[in-house]
């Protein structure tokens, strides 16, 4: 029987050089000795520390299983490494999401994001990890759901038999913190009514129908839920596995090749597009952004993490990058506008309450018109759109 490895990626933004912007090296060193340690004394077997903007990226490997309090103790460790370098250096926003001061045994709800799979490694076992900044989960909605179930898009969906039975979709309601498995492709239309709302339902897990293997996970924290104020965007990570029965690299990654709006970027505040980038553009500038995403392809030799592949370090998605440009440019030309602004039941998590609360005293009694639906709680922002 193949021995059980597990892959975590457990990321958090703990301050940033020049605004919220990247990462400094300086943090990254610190992190990585803290993990370095460990992996001596065979807490983990391997690890990358890697950063897309803002967000410091955990990769590991270990044999302890998801959500193991040494595993998450580490991370907990090595970020507050890295926030202590944040707060040395002046750096912006140090120690932003560990919003908590002690750590309880599991970093989920204390603020970093977490994506973490249990395999029985594959005789090859190649891995996609994903890392995104400036937006929130839902962002992988789409993507994933072309992956795993849209011919259009994965090309063994119709023609590999190890497929062809179709994947569960696990969807998470994050309002209410429970979640509903769903088959694909029978239930294709009953899912795409769920997670077309991705600032709610957000695709959690994915699993081949035909065994049950585990074939993605995506972070489902949602920062500002859980502080209950704005704090920053979630900006999500995901693990997608490739190959042999399931979607080809190539057609995980071609679910990307589409720059599709996402809720983040400026404030968190914002519609824009997508934007698939190398290792070395994953900085965000223009309105804070737009939003980003990289991709680096591992294969998983007894748990050693060989690679990364950085794979859209690629001219195969300058077309994307330059559509996602005009569509950052489109977009922004709206200003303070929707749709580029988020919606109300969304800025309710930022700082335009604040705002409009200084507004309601203001409002004078107008002639009536006579609505048969009444609209309430519009400046606070808990109206319907
Ligand atoms: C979005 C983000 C940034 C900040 C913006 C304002 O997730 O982190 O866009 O919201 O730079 O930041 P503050 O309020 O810290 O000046
Ligand atoms: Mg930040
Ligand atoms: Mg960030």
């Amino acid at each position: 029987m193949p021995e059980k490895i597990t892959l975590s990626i457990i990321k958090a933004d703990v301050g940033s050089l020049a605004g919220h912007h990247i990462v400094h090296p300086d943090q990254l060193a610190a992190t990585t000795k803290v993990l370095a340690e460990a992996k001596q004394k065979g807490l983990i077997i391997d690890f990358y520390v890697t950063h897309v903007g803002d967000d410091i990226q955990l990769i590991m490997t270990h044999r302890k299983g998801v959500d193991n309090p040494d595993i998450h103790g580490l991370a907990w460790e090595a970020f507050q490494a890295a926030a202590k370098v944040s707060r040395e250096l002046k750096l912006y926003a140090a120690g932003q999401d560990l919003l908590s001061e002690t750590f309880s045994g599991n970093v989920r709800g204390l603020g970093p994001g977490v994506a973490e799979i249990e395999m029985e490694e594959r005789p090859s076992e190649p891995v996609i990890t994903f890392h995104a900044d400036k937006t929130e989960p839902g962002a992988f909605n789409l993507p994933l759901f072309r992956i795993f179930a849209d011919p259009f898009n994965t090309a063994g969906l119709v023609i590999d038999p190890k497929m062809h039975g179709g994947f569960i979709f696990e969807v998470y309601d994050v309002y209410e913190g429970r979640s509903v498995k769903m088959n694909a492709p029978e239930e294709m239309y009953d899912i795409l009514a769920l997670i077309g709302t991705p600032g709610r339902y957000i695709i959690r897990r994915v699993y081949r129908k035909s065994d049950g293997l585990q074939a993605a996970v995506v972070s489902v924290e949602r920062l500002n839920l859980l502080a209950g104020r704005y704090v920053g965007k979630d900006d999500p990570v995901a693990i997608v596995r490739a190959q042999h029965g399931l979607p080809a690299v190539g057609e995980v990654l071609e679910a990307f090749a589409f720059p599709h709006l996402v809720a983040g970027w400026m404030r968190g505040s914002h519609f824009g597009p997508l934007m698939p980038v190398p290792q070395r553009s994953a900085k965000v500038t223009r309105f804070d952004g737009p939003p980003r995403i990289i991709a680096l392809g591992w294969n998983i030799n007894k748990g050693r993490l060989i690679g990364p592949a950085d794979l859209f370090d690629d001219v195969a998605f300058d077309e994307t990058r330059r559509l996602a440009q005009l569509i950052a440019e489109y977009m922004r030309r709206h200003g303070p506008f929707m749709p580029h602004r988020l919606g109300p039941e969304e800025m309710e998590y930022t700082t335009l309450p604040q705002v409009l609360e200084k507004l309601k005293n203001r409002f004078e009694k107008s002639e009536e018109v006579k609505y048969k639906v009444k609209h309430t709680e519009m400046l606070s922002g808990g109206g319907e759109g």
